[in-house]
């Protein structure tokens, strides 16, 4: 009696379901993926669970970018394997970037690992973890198209936004970057599939969609039959309840007039563009392989502000790539202060193995490119500050999106354009999920306050 009242502490009906933890390491394209992993799983029965300690299966999915991402999940695993030892039943699987980069690495040095899955892969996670009890570990890393998905729902945490990735991979090849060979050749999904997708989430009480892609603007190339992104966006625009759609990331080179036309004219499309310019030497760009040099970035800005003056640019920079001079680096602070972002990434320069980049001697030192990222930051921090200011005392249409992160006493919603705007909550939460407008009082670089 007393070892069956240990194996079985509570007096419910015994647990018919597995439990699954998943922790997420990437970008909203790896989020997307944990959350369709998770929908797969729910369909096969599992359910989610808040610590590794409670779970069954728990799933790391991966990013290798440019952090140290080894290491903490080096750190992780390392817990798991005393637990292991107390559970032989946990499996563990590692999914994403890295998983699909560093395959045999992971298998040769973590013995706790019983499943890799890459990036093309993860959509049959189920189904090895019911195989990897008879066949050992598995690893499943293989590329491939975009399987129909119609009738397939990730999970989501609830809220207002959600996240749709409509195409994957990436056909360009930035000298830096590991993201072609995480995630293979480009490849868009189905307008109907997406369509389908979004009028659920409209159903279910999602207002916004972001539209994920590593070069969004590029969708429909592959589908033949001249589908592409303004196409996609008026087909959307026509979903009732649907507030506003996003679209991140654009590539320089993929926007259309007819895109920025269709952003311009559709109320409900954000005003609100992440075209990343990495640099603005064209030396440095060419270095990079980016294939467009500053004026024609700058083209770029013309062409969407001739169209949408309110609109809101947002870039990552790379800062101390190889070979970069101080003058050259000039070149970035000086397209910073003429384009005027509305925010900007800033990273330092880290050498990805495997990348066409290694070549060239990551000569600028440690040191140099942490000032080059504070200065860039500093910029567009005074930027922004300065471009809040001037919204004091005007009203702003917002959409709501919950309670502040980090004051629950405050709601939180964003412009069209993307800016973060904070008002008291005092029984507003009704206010969740709709258009309303406000008065900008004060404002930080960081966020605009309203009444
Ligand atoms: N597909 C997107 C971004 C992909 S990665 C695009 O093309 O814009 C996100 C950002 O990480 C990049 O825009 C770049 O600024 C940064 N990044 C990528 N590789 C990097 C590296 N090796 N070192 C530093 N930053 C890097
Ligand atoms: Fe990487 Fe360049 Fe592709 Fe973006 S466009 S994912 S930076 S290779
Ligand atoms: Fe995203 Fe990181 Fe992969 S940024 S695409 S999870 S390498």
């Amino acid at each position: 009696m007393a070892g069956w009242l240990a194996a079985a502490p509570s007096y419910g009906p015994p647990r018919m379901t597995r439990s699954v933890f998943i922790e997420t390491f990437g970008c909203q394209m790896n989020t997307a993926d944990s959350e369709q992993m998770l929908g797969r799983l729910g369909q096969a029965g599992w359910t989610p669970v808040e610590t590794p300690e409670e779970a069954d299966l728990v799933v790391f999915n991966t990013c290798s970018v440019r952090d140290h991402a080894e290491g903490k999940i080096r750190s992780r695993l390392g817990v798991l394997r005393e637990q292991k030892k107390q559970r032989p039943a946990l499996k563990i699987a590692i999914a994403g970037c890295m998983a699909q980069r560093e395959k045999d690495e992971i298998l040769r040095k973590w013995p706790q690992v019983d499943i890799v899955v890459g990036t093309d892969q993860f959509a049959r996670l189920p189904e090895l973890v019911e195989r990897v009890e008879e066949t050992g570990r598995i690893c499943a890393t293989d590329f491939g198209d975009w399987e129909d998905d119609r009738g397939v729902h990730a999970l989501r945490t609830e809220g207002v936004n959600a996240w749709v990735p409509v195409m994957r991979g990436c056909n360009y090849n930035c000298t830096y970057c590991v993201v072609p060979f995480t995630r293979g050749r480009e490849k868009s999904r189905r307008p109907e599939a997406v369509e389908d997708e979004v009028r659920s989430l409209v159903a279910k009480g999602f207002r916004q969609v972001t539209l994920l892609g590593q070069t969004v603007d590029a969708y429909g190339k592959t589908l033949g039959d001249g589908s592409n992104l303004a196409c996609l966006l008026r087909r959307l625009h026509g979903i009732e309840g649907l507030l506003r759609i996003r679209f991140i990331t654009s590539h320089p080179k993929d926007i259309t007039d007819e895109l920025l036309d269709t952003v311009a004219a559709l109320p409900k499309v954000a005003k609100h563009l992440h075209v990343p310019a990495q640099a603005g030497s064209d030396r440095i760009l060419r270095l990079m392989g980016r294939r467009y040099g500053r004026d024609e970035y700058l083209r770029f800005v013309e062409r969407a502000r001739a169209r949408m003056p309110e609109v809101e640019l947002l870039s990552d920079f790379i800062v101390g790539f190889p070979g970069e001079t101080d003058a050259e680096f000039e070149e970035t602070v000086a397209l910073m202060r003429q384009v005027r972002f509305g925010g900007a990434y800033v990273f330092t320069y880290s050498v990805r193995p495997g990348t066409p980049a290694v070549r060239l001697p990551d000569d600028v030192p440690e040191a140099v490119k942490k000032e080059r990222c504070n200065r860039l930051l500093a910029l567009q921090l005074e930027h922004q500050e300065e471009d809040h200011r001037r919204l004091h005392g005007r009203e702003v249409e917002i959409l709501v999106e919950g309670a502040s992160k980090t004051d629950a006493d405050m709601l939180h919603g964003r412009t069209i354009g993307n800016r973060n705007v904070v008002f008291p909550r005092q029984g507003r939460d009704g206010m969740v999920g709709t258009l309303q407008r406000v008065r900008v009082t004060r404002s930080t670089a960081l966020t605009l306050f309203a009444d």
